[in-house]
């Protein structure tokens, strides 16, 4: 069924657009059964047996760094090589490439927002979002994060003291949305203590995206298919009441407007509303059509809530299934920056760095999105990267493209011991690959909070890379530190299923497959932690480097 090449893989006939040498048939690895399901049903992960990034990832090792896969009239180009990730993102014009494919799937829910947005409306919207993302805004924002994950820290008291089952992935999502909602338009979901339908159609909306963006029939588009399919006569019903009332809030943020320059709108420090829409609504000649900022303020409502509770997940797994060695000394370090404080305030966030490499660490191993989506606009040519196409690669117009940043994030010929969760691998310098045009890791090239994708030379890209990189990866960090920070600092979690049974599927993010079950066990937070192993030191010693990195 599956028709591969050394570089073209295809799940059904190969109708590859990039030319490609050497065709040879490759039997397809799932069951007939699952293979017709995943026909019939339009279903990409059961169409490969698995999730989709995974399947890539075994086609990576067999078929190296660029390859075209191809299932029905569609075909893509996967990309897992960090010079030619770095040519698409970075070295070419934002008009180069546009979200293709995921524009499509997108768009009734986006609309023209800033991720799906083409070229020519990003490029005015962007300039326009930039501004509100600024310092003083996101200092403001570390108050809300703490106040949030308080919250849920109290949230978990009654349960930690009966020692009942809390499902952590759960928790980190709803802390997430209530966090996004206040951020982005001052709307409280409450979601940490409350249900409610509007926070069930957030979340169905949320699985209907994740369910397109896997399906390569567009099922949405049959005619009339909101009034008479199961799944889309809800996902309508469950818009209209999202956009009933973000129109509602837009409305009112619109009436009670107060227009500045942004400088002004920087200043505004004890604005009793602090969100993105207020800012944006306030900037002189900002485009006030409900529309647009519809599409923006879903955009970023979608973008920043799953994303940031993934990383929150992962890192929560990888933390209590490692050395509990690293375990008790990133606990340590938040228990002794935050000592006898109740908040942590932007110091605390740079003083705890080794949560935040771990937080890092979880984002390389379980990138959210797995996948990133490009469509060529125009003829480009790649460079040969860790290929042996010396010439590189020719792209036509119309190309989509994957580039997998779990292959990237994950390939042995970029990183040591790729599978291991190891957060002071970034303390030290790499680039054992000796790929032509690859500067490797520096750690000296990290600035900021956080190892970025220039300091790693696009290898790693948790955050996009380019034009098109996340505008809320600054928020996104701190506001999982300081969530993080909280939860370790108060309670121990033990896992509450083995964790080889908590398991993986993905959509949009990666999911666990079972709910991330834990206990949690209330500690005393003023007592220091023994942290005697001296784990990151440890893997510093081993490596013949300076303990202080
Ligand atoms: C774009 C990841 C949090 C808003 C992106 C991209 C990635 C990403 C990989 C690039 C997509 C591409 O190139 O196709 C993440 C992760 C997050 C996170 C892993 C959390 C851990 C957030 C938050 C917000 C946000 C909190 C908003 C408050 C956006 C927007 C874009 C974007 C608006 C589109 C940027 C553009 O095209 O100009 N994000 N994101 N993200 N993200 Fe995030």
């Amino acid at each position: 069924v599956l028709t591969n090449s050394l570089t073209s893989v295809g799940l059904g006939p190969a109708l590859g657009m990039a030319a490609v040498p050497n065709a040879v048939i490759q039997k397809y690895e799932g069951s007939f059964f699952s293979f017709i399901k995943g026909v019939l049903g339009g279903d990409l992960q059961t169409l490969a047996g698995g999730p989709l990034f995974l399947l890539l990832n075994k086609y990576f090792e067999v078929y190296g760094p660029i390859f075209n896969l191809s299932f029905g009239p569609k075909s893509f180009l996967v990309v897992s090589d960090p010079v030619m990730a770095r040519h698409v993102l970075r070295e070419t014009s934002p008009d180069q490439y546009c979200k293709g494919m995921l524009a499509e799937i997108l768009d009734p829910i986006m609309g023209k927002g800033l991720i799906p947005a083409d070229p020519a409306t990003w490029k005015v919207r962007r300039r326009a979002i930039v501004p509100s993302f600024h310092k003083r805004w996101l200092n403001r924002m570390i108050t809300l994060f703490a106040e949030r994950a308080e919250i849920l820290a109290d949230d978990l008291q009654p349960k930690s003291a009966k020692g009942q089952v809390v499902d952590m992935e759960e928790r980190f999502c709803s802390v997430t949305l209530d966090i996004i909602g206040k951020a982005v338009f001052n709307y409280d979901f409450g979601s940490v203590t409350d249900e409610s339908p509007i926070i069930k159609a957030v979340y169905r909306v949320l699985r209907e995206a994740e369910h397109r963006s896997s399906s390569f029939i567009p099922y949405w588009n049959l005619p009339y298919a909101d009034q008479w399919m199961g799944g889309q006569v809800e996902f309508r019903k469950d818009m209209t009441m999202l956009d009933d009332i973000l129109a509602d809030l837009i409305n009112k943020a619109v009436s009670t407007r107060r227009e500045a320059s942004i400088e002004e709108l920087e200043k505004r420090e004890n604005e009793d509303d602090p969100s993105l829409l207020r800012f944006l609504v306030g900037m002189r000649g900002e485009d006030l059509s409900s529309m647009v900022l519809r599409d923006d303020l879903m955009t970023m409502l979608i973008a920043g809530h799953e994303t940031t509770a993934a990383m929150l997940t992962w890192t929560l797994f990888e933390l209590s299934r490692g050395d509990p060695g690293l375990l008790k000394e990133v606990q340590a370090e938040v228990r002794t920056v935050l000592k006898g404080k109740e908040r942590p305030d932007y110091d605390d966030i740079v003083a705890m760095k080794k949560l935040r490499y771990s937080l890092i660490e979880a984002l390389r191993l379980y990138p959210e999105p797995p996948l990133l989506i490009r469509r060529a606009r125009t003829e480009d040519n790649l460079p040969a990267g860790s290929s042996d196409l010396k010439s590189g690669v020719k792209v036509l117009r119309g190309t989509d493209m994957f580039i997998s940043t779990w292959n990237l994030h994950r390939s042995p010929d970029l990183w040591e011991n790729p599978e291991v969760f190891d957060p002071t691998r970034w303390d030290r310098p790499f680039n054992n690959a000796g790929i032509p045009g690859w500067s490797g890791y520096n750690p000296d090239k990290v600035s900021g909070l956080y190892p970025s994708e220039n300091a790693a030379d696009f290898a790693f890209l948790p955050f996009g890379g380019g034009q098109r990189k996340c505008v809320g990866d600054q928020f996104a960090m701190m506001e999982a530190t300081v969530t993080m920070a909280l939860m370790i600092k108060k309670y121990d979690f033990d896992f509450a299923i083995p964790a080889e049974d908590v398991g993986m599927k993905t959509g949009a993010t990666i999911h666990t497959m079972n709910g991330l079950m834990m206990r949690a066990r209330q500690v005393n937070e003023n007592e220091p932690v023994q942290s005697a192993e001296g784990y990151w030191e440890m893997q510093h010693l081993k490596r013949g480097l300076n303990a202080n990195g």
